[in-house]
């Protein structure tokens, strides 16, 4: 069995060395994937958002499977151009993937359904924006692009004049291009905050272990948002009554909703939750995987994830137990010198040898690359040191202690995750 993994990140990372594990023993090869990914599958010279490139690359390959990880490909239609080759595809269609492509889109979804979010309005035009902000005299004023932004998009503004800014940039500078040609306006709200991934099959949904993730770049949970710079599973928010409340109010409503609008969704379907005084509500959907969640949720999954994959493509997620090893799991970010904003590539790291294998800890490549023998940073996330325990506080640790073996120039990560 061949199956082929579209990404080059932390989490295709992770994914390709649970599907290393399966019993059926599968070849996996990656489209980019990374300096560290190559080590673990033959990679190859295709970028994700070629759609066609990858199309022909898995006929060439002869793929049995596509497993479709990053949100551009997905939104683009990579899946639907797969199986109209007759080839399988993890992730949802591109008519599914609008549930985070397009956050006018989710926003409505939810108002239709019944199901908890912020309350917001939608804008399409500038003046018209920033009016309804300044009537309602309401800050924080949170302001999100409609279209994917690299995890960028939302703006939180603390007075009008950040507000006007945000508006301009997103509307009229088009920072992220047609993603701000509409914008959603949104009510604050507050409260820990949760990351659940789960499996769905159009009709069936089943959570997987809680996460919590960690984005601000700077210790203390301050400074910009990045892709995430640290994550732990379980989250100690979400207790066994809070699970039971998001499947009733959150996850089944939000999996039949989808059925009910002609977008089943099928692949992997990310719940941004905020567990605010009035119950949980969501912030955001995410249409796969996310980055870096998956560094810890997937290595305490014990089922056999190419059997889940299945389950998931043929509509029978029913028919299929999923077990999740019961302790934690940790990952810590070691990003590139300036990263969420500018930064250099091409440092070399060092001290990777003496890592990984060793008490529980794997070293996820996020963004590096193998020359000469050596790995290089070629990223802003460079890599995901993560580790399982009995508990977070062991998971993180042991991470910390390896954290201290590697090193390249201009290397900073938060030494807080998990603890704040
Ligand atoms: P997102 O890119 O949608 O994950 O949003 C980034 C971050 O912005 C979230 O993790 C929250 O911390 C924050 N955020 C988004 N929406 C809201 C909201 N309505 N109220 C308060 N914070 C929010
Ligand atoms: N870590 C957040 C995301 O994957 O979008």
């Amino acid at each position: 069995m061949k199956i082929l993994m579209v990404g080059g990140g932390g989490r295709e990372h992770a994914l390709i060395k649970k599907l290393r594990e399966s019993r059926y023993a599968p070849e996996v090869i990656c489209a980019p994937g990374n300096g560290g990914i190559a080590c673990d599958a033959r990679c190859f010279d295709v970028s994700a958002d070629d759609k066609a490139g990858m199309v022909a690359l898995a006929k060439r390959e002869g793929a049995e499977l596509v497993f479709v990880a990053p949100d551009n490909p997905l939104a683009d239609g990579l899946v639907d151009a797969l199986e109209s080759e007759g080839i399988r595809a993890f992730g949802p269609t591109r008519a599914a993937a609008q549930i985070e492509a397009s956050k006018v889109f989710a926003k409505n979804l939810m108002k239709k359904y019944g199901i908890p979010t912020a309350d917001y309005e939608v804008f399409d035009d500038p003046s018209t924006a920033l009016e309804y902000i300044r009537n309602k005299n309401d800050f924080p004023a949170v302001i999100k692009a409609d279209g994917l932004a690299f995890g960028k998009g939302v703006i939180i503004a603390q007075s009008m004049s950040e507000a006007e800014t945000a508006v301009s940039s997103l509307m009229e500078d088009k920072i992220f291009g047609e993603s701000g040609s509409r914008v959603v306006v949104e009510q604050y709200i507050t409260g820990p905050e949760v990351s659940v991934l789960a499996f769905c099959d159009g009709k069936t949904v089943k959570p997987m272990v809680s996460s919590m993730d960690f984005k601000r770049v700077f210790d203390g949970n301050i400074g910009p948002n990045t892709g995430g710079m640290g994550t732990i599973s379980p989250n100690p928010y979400y207790t066994d009554e809070v699970a039971k409340e998001c499947m009733e109010k959150i996850f089944a409503p939000t999996v039949k909703a989808m059925e009910k609008e002609g977008r089943p969704f099928k692949g992997c379907l990310y719940f941004g939750l905020m567990l605010t005084s009035d119950g949980p509500k969501v912030i955001e959907y995410n249409s796969r995987f996310g980055d870096p969640e998956t560094q810890v949720v997937i290595p305490r999954l014990k089922t056999d994830l190419v059997d889940i994959i299945n389950a998931v493509i043929d509509g029978k997620l029913d028919e299929i137990d999923i077990e999740w090893d019961t302790g934690a799991a940790a990952c810590v970010v070691l990003a590139s010198g300036g990263y969420p904003g500018k930064f250099e590539k091409g440092r070399v790291i060092k001290g990777l040898d003496k890592s990984g294998g060793a008490d529980g800890v794997t070293v996820y490549h996020a963004g590096t690359k193998l020359r000469d023998g050596r790995f290089l940073t070629a990223s802003g996330r460079v890599l995901g040191i993560t580790a399982t325990a009995p508990t977070v506080d062991n998971a993180l640790e042991i991470v910390y202690r390896h954290i201290g073996e590697i090193s390249f120039d201009g290397m900073h990560f938060r030494t807080d995750i998990g603890k704040c």
